[in-house]
């Protein structure tokens, strides 16, 4: 049984047009350069020109933005404009989707990130990615803390790797809550723990840059607090790119805040500008709530 319906008869002229989406719509199309300051003199990485590409279909347009040295940036954006796809640029994750096609520069410490003689799999150490559901190894605490520096021969003995595990698992906030069950199972751990375990675990091989997927979307408000506050010690040593759907989260932790809308950056300003006195009309309908 055939049961489409040709949409083109039905008569919509009876609901009303939202002035605000008719007129936000009308500015997306008019956007054709970030308003605001995508640049920073100390950028730790840089992207120019970015646009990324599913198959046919392309999800981010033409994207300038760095991430400064000891800087959290915020990724804010309705669902689906492309935030995660474009941090996953950030360290060349996107290579794991066959479909997935990167154009544009991209560089850390000015070295091009998809340069002929720059490894993935080492860049992935300088330019860790924390996810939005922790994902801990079937291993150990210790080991799912280790397994980087394993890898990697961070370390020559056993003490040193002790050291490494002990001192990440610390800089995570996380050591007193399990100094004396290193050998339980990393999901043995609350989801609050498990996200800290996998920030000591991106820690854990000295990455120069850490990249964070909505960190704690799926946590409490105390685990959040812990995270938020971990965020902020963190960028004393590090390049920080967080993605949010907490308007609140960006605002408390990042000194930078990005807005993309439908694949495009359209604003970046200091996060309090954002805020408070957004410049483009997209990002001020965004962050009062009027769609997204
Ligand atoms: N693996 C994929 N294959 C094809 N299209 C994809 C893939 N991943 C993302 N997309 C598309 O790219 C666009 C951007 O998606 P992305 O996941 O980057 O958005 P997002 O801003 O992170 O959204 P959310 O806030 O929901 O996580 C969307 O249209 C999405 O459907
Ligand atoms: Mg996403």
């Amino acid at each position: 049984m055939n049961t489409a319906v040709a949409t083109d008869t039905i008569d919509t002229s009876f609901i009303p047009r939202d002035p605000v989406k008719d007129s936000a719509q009308e500015a997306f199309n008019k956007l054709t350069e970030t308003v605001g300051t995508p640049t920073v003199e100390n950028a730790k990485m840089r992207s120019r020109g970015v646009n990324v590409f599913y198959g046919e279909k392309q999800a981010i347009f033409d994207v300038d933005l760095d991430i400064g040295n000891n800087e959290v940036v915020a990724m804010i954006g309705p669902s689906g404009c492309g935030k995660s796809t474009f941090l996953r640029c950030l360290n060349r994750m996107n290579d794991t989707i066959p479909s997935c096609r990167v154009t544009g520069d991209l560089s850390l410490d000015g070295e091009d990130l998809y340069g002929a003689d720059l490894d993935p799999v080492l860049l992935r150490a300088r330019v860790g990615m924390v996810f939005q559901k922790p994902n801990p190894f079937a291993k150990s605490i210790y080991d799912n803390v280790a397994y980087g520096p394993r890898i990697h021969g961070l370390s020559s003995n056993r003490a040193e790797l002790d050291d490494i595990v002990v001192d990440s698992l610390r800089k995570a906030g996380l050591y007193d809550e399990v100094k004396d069950r290193l050998d339980a199972p990393g999901t043995s751990l609350s989801g609050g723990q498990q996200q800290r375990l996998c920030i000591a675990r991106s820690i854990a091989v000295s990455p120069e840059v850490i990249l964070m997927d909505e960190p704690c979307s799926a946590l409490d408000p105390i685990a959040t607090a812990r995270i938020e506050e971990l965020i902020d010690e963190l960028r004393q040593n590090y390049a920080i790119a967080i993605v949010t759907h907490s308007m609140q989260q960006a605002a408390r932790v990042s000194q930078r805040t990005a807005y993309f809308h439908l694949g495009k950056l359209v604003e970046v300003n200091a996060t309090n500008d954002v805020f408070t006195n957004p410049q483009h009309e997209l990002t001020e309908n965004y962050i009062t709530g009027r769609f997204g």
